[in-house]
């Protein structure tokens, strides 16, 4: 299957499984929820969820506990996106195609939905019944979603101190990419890892993986500001120019920050020449990462 086949699949499962996990939901007013459905069945490219199912069936997971974990996953990655749209931090009014949350609805409600995404995904996390693991490992499960979550809040914190700044370091550039974007990503392989009891030495290379992949999504990103335009986008293209980002192309240049995109990539292929398993779809996927146009 190519990646783009997989990729599909990927997308028509979660859809599912996020709108059976939302049907189960107990959130009792129907505009929250709405506005929860709105953002979390926008669209997507859903790599977070890809990195859990590809992780966990590489290793033998059970399949409705990888559901579980990349529905909590991609629950927290939808409210990142739509407080990271919001008037207070990026101001954009496009997301995934459509209009963001806050347009769509308002301010208050757009708070809301991301406040109620964010406990929805322990909600699933914490009432799922795991049968291919145990409860400890449910336990690391929900510690390394909340790390991962309060992590991207950090890094978020750190972009909106760096806007306007040019003075930037690259150190500091990277330390916040990797908290705001790189730890939802790292978690995502580690929640399918976790969910086929993987070793420690297997943790230990997928975290490398994720690490080199996270940073790179993030760099991509900034790139994809510049080069790429709105329609395929789904989202404001010239946004980080506009409010004076903080971004590896704005640092580096573009040529320097594609070269250091395709560097990570090599880095995260190697990392996964140290699993005994076929780890294909996970080199694929770092490959996408680097080529995709949205
Ligand atoms: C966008 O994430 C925000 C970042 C962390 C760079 P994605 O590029 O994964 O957005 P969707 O989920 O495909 O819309
Ligand atoms: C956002 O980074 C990272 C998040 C935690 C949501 P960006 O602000 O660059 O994401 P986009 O470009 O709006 O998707
Ligand atoms: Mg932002
Ligand atoms: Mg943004
Ligand atoms: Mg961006």
């Amino acid at each position: 299957m190519t990646i783009q086949n997989v990729i599909i699949d990927t997308q028509q499962r979660i859809e599912s499984v996020l709108q059976s996990f939302l049907a189960e939901s107990s959130i009792s007013d129907s505009k929250l929820k709405e506005a929860m459905r709105y953002s979390l069945l926008l669209g997507g490219k859903r790599v977070r969820p890809f990195l859990v199912y590809s992780t966990g069936e590489i290793l033998g997971a059970n399949p409705k506990d990888l559901d579980a974990s990349a529905a909590a996953i991609e629950s927290i990655h939808t409210y990142s996106l739509i407080h990271d749209d919001l008037p207070a931090m990026d101001d954009d009014e496009l997301r995934r195609g459509k209009p963001t949350c806050h347009k769509q609805y308002d301010e208050a409600t757009a708070i809301l939905a991301g406040d109620a995404l964010q406990s929805f995904a322990f909600e699933i996390l914490t009432g799922h019944s795991f049968q291919g693991t145990n409860i400890s490992n449910q336990l690391a499960l929900v510690s390394l979603v909340a790390s991962s979550a309060s992590q991207m809040c950090a890094g978020q914190s750190i972009d909106l101190e760096n806007t306007n700044n040019a003075n930037v370091s690259i150190e500091h550039l990277e330390n916040m990419h990797k908290l705001k974007t790189g730890a939802l990503i790292k978690a995502s392989v580690l929640a399918g890892a976790i969910c086929a009891n993987a070793t420690s030495a297997q943790i230990q290379a997928l975290g490398q993986y994720a690490d080199a992949i996270g940073l790179a999504f993030q760099v991509w990103d900034d790139i994809l500001d510049i080069t790429s335009d709105t329609e395929t986008l789904g989202k404001p293209q010239g946004s980080d120019e506009q409010s004076n980002k903080s971004t590896y192309p704005a640092l580096l240049g573009l040529d320097q920050a594609k070269i250091k995109a395709q560097q990570l990539i090599d880095e995260a292929n190697l990392a996964l020449t140290k699993i005994d398993a076929d780890t294909s779809t996970l080199s694929q996927l770092a490959q996408y990462i680097i080529e995709r146009d949205h």
